[in-house]
């Protein structure tokens, strides 16, 4: 198996789009992957086929996760994590310190996956989900300038 990690570019949006509807009750309209929104996006290819995206929006040395998803047919293969710490490590190297993300309370494969990763939980967002209303819990983790709290 050969995973790849790439700048995520417009011709990839069909299959971006695809996996965004299969992973979320209340996915995001193919108008809100902007060029702004996708500036700061990798995707991850597994054997040469798309099988995820994160996108951030980075501002100084803060980024923040806007979406995230692997295809749901290949979750749990370890794809996630890889492309998490990935473009993470890659953000870390242009100067980002900073990452935070809003999750659903409920979501927690999501909430795993940050928490096995030192992202701790900062607050919560009362009902800032719809379609089920719920709760976001807001994580966050600082990388120290050792790097010591980044496991990568
Ligand atoms: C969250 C998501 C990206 C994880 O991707 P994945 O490729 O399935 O995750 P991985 O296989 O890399 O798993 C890495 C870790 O995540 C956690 N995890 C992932 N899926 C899990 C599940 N179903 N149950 C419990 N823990 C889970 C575990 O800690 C796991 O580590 P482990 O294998 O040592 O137990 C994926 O489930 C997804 O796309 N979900 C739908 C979209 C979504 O919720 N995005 C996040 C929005 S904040």
């Amino acid at each position: 198996m050969q995973r790849l990690v790439h700048t995520l570019t417009r011709a990839d949006l069909p299959q971006v789009f695809e996996i965004e509807n299969r992973s979320f009750r209340d996915p995001w309209p193919l108008q809100a992957f902007s060029e702004e929104v996708i500036a700061h996006a990798r995707a991850l290819d597994v054997d040469s086929v798309l099988c995820g995206y994160i996108l951030y929006h980075v501002v100084l040395d803060e980024a923040v996760i806007l979406n995230f998803a692997i295809d749901p047919d290949k979750c749990r293969q370890g794809h996630g994590e890889y492309l998490l710490l990935q473009s993470m490590r890659e953000l870390i190297q242009s100067g980002c310190t900073r990452f935070f993300l809003d999750v659903r309370r409920s979501n927690s494969p999501a909430l795993k996956l940050y928490e096995k990763h030192g992202f701790m939980s900062l607050g919560i967002r009362k009902t800032y989900y719809s379609d089920p209303d719920e709760d976001a819990i807001v994580m966050g983790k600082i990388i120290t300038l050792q790097g010591n709290q980044h496991d990568s």
